[in-house]
């Protein structure tokens, strides 16, 4: 059994929880893009997680983790969660071949955060580390083996010349060549006796169950994302088939709230500057597992979902977060978008020019005030509750296989 998680909307809308509740059946947990600019929470009893890099998969034993070539690994945040796998009798394969994002990355990210036209990154140097990557320059997990791969990767073309060249375009002191080495150096020990090849890996796993571990979600996709608000990577399906050389799934599931939210800037339809955005953010604890940063909050948007929907590949949903829909008068879904005043064609491309645009038409459900938090079953949700659940089936046409009613690995309906 091959599945696939993806986010559905702009990140954060619980993966690491799906996966950690499906990985009960893996052996095998893949993770095929982003980086440390993910934050995947996972709740065991009291014991909270914040996984960046490494899959969800970590923290049950006996599990094998990769993270294949399309992943940016930040060795510092990779060393301490070797460490939290070893405690929790789990493996980790790290691609030879993956990136390493190399604190001038991080400088680079920062400095262009800081000079005018931002996008509200997460700082963590992804944008300067996949430049690199699709500019065949950089350091490579597998240079981590010795001092003289090290030094070559960082000399060839005259790459450490030119970034320490940039970064005082910037005002900002790269460190000297020597000292890049030797912190890359220092983390050979840990980092070298992982290394492996994860395509040749899930080619002989093939009849295995695998779960593949998506980062931030399909509406930030490099591509399909509202370009340039977006991340650096592909969110998508054929992220995974272009990074791992996979190309058959039998389940591709994406993950979204009963509302919705982003961090960073860029066009938000459905945002609620207001009372209710207030509500979901308080309610829904809606503050970055990364960086701390609150979230915007706004009501679910069908239309986004149902574009996440065709162009991540998905063939069915999980929702996350319902219960804290409880106690709101009335809950607004989006199921229309307006552009200059004529109702926007199903088939259009989510576009930066499009979402700044949309004007949101929104239907209107019944709110309901019953805590959700100890519902396992379908029968125990209430009425309001499920309608809602059943018209987001019917508009995306596809079916919501499970329902979280609280952070808790228990906390879950499955249908
Ligand atoms: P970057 O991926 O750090 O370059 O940031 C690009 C955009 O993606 C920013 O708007 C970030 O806030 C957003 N982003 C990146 N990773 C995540 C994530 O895991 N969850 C939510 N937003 C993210």
């Amino acid at each position: 059994m091959r599945t696939v998680i993806l986010g559905a909307q702009w990140g954060d809308e619980g993966k690491g929880r799906v996966v950690d509740n499906l990985s009960q059946d893996a052996r095998i947990v893949a993770r095929f893009n982003g980086g440390g600019n993910a934050g995947h929470t996972i709740w065991i009893g009291e014991i909270k997680h914040i996984l960046h890099i490494l899959p969800s998969g970590i923290v049950r034993a006996g599990t094998v983790n990769l993270c294949g070539p399309g992943v940016v690994h930040d060795l510092e945040v990779v060393r301490r969660e070797l460490a939290l796998s070893r405690e929790c009798g789990s493996t980790v394969i790290l691609d030879r071949s993956a990136p390493v994002v190399l604190p001038i990355h991080k400088s680079i990210d920062e400095a262009r955060e800081r000079a005018s036209g931002g996008i509200g990154t997460t700082k963590r140097g992804i944008g300067p580390c996949y430049e690199d990557l699709a500019s065949r320059r950089g350091v490579k997990l597998g240079h981590l083996t010795s001092r003289k791969k090290i030094r070559r990767a960082l000399t060839r073309g005259g790459y450490y010349a030119e970034k320490a060249a940039l970064l005082r375009h910037y005002g900002v002191e790269a460190p000297s060549l020597e000292e890049l080495i030797a912190w890359c150096e220092s983390f050979a020990g840990v980092i070298v006796p992982h290394l492996g090849d994860t395509r040749a890996y899930l080619a002989r796993a093939s009849t295995e169950s695998v779960l593949f571990e998506g980062a931030q979600g399909i509406l930030l996709d490099l591509i399909n994302g509202s370009h340039p608000f977006v991340t650096s990577s592909h969110c998508t399906l054929g992220g995974v088939s272009a990074t791992l050389g996979v190309y058959e799934f039998d389940r591709v599931i994406g993950v979204t709230k009963a509302y919705i939210t982003r961090v960073g800037g860029g066009p938000f339809p459905t945002e609620q500057e207001n009372g209710d955005g207030e509500f979901l953010r308080a309610r829904g604890h809606e503050f970055g597992s990364t960086t701390g940063r609150p979230r915007r909050c706004g009501w679910l948007d069908l239309v986004a979902l149902r574009y996440a929907v065709r162009v991540g590949g998905l063939t069915e949903i999980m929702l996350t977060k319902l219960d804290v829909l409880s106690g709101l008068d009335e809950i607004k879904v989006c199921v229309g978008y307006t552009l200059h005043g004529e109702p926007l064609g199903e088939d259009e491309t989510l576009t930066r020019y499009v979402l700044e645009r949309a004007e949101p038409v929104y239907k209107v459900f019944r709110g309901w005030t019953e805590d959700l938090s100890e519902c396992r079953s379908w029968e125990d949700l209430p009425e309001a509750a499920r309608e809602y659940v059943r018209f987001i089936e019917e508009y995306i046409g596809l079916s919501v296989t499970a329902i979280g009613v609280g952070p808790e690995r228990s906390q879950m309906i499955w249908r």
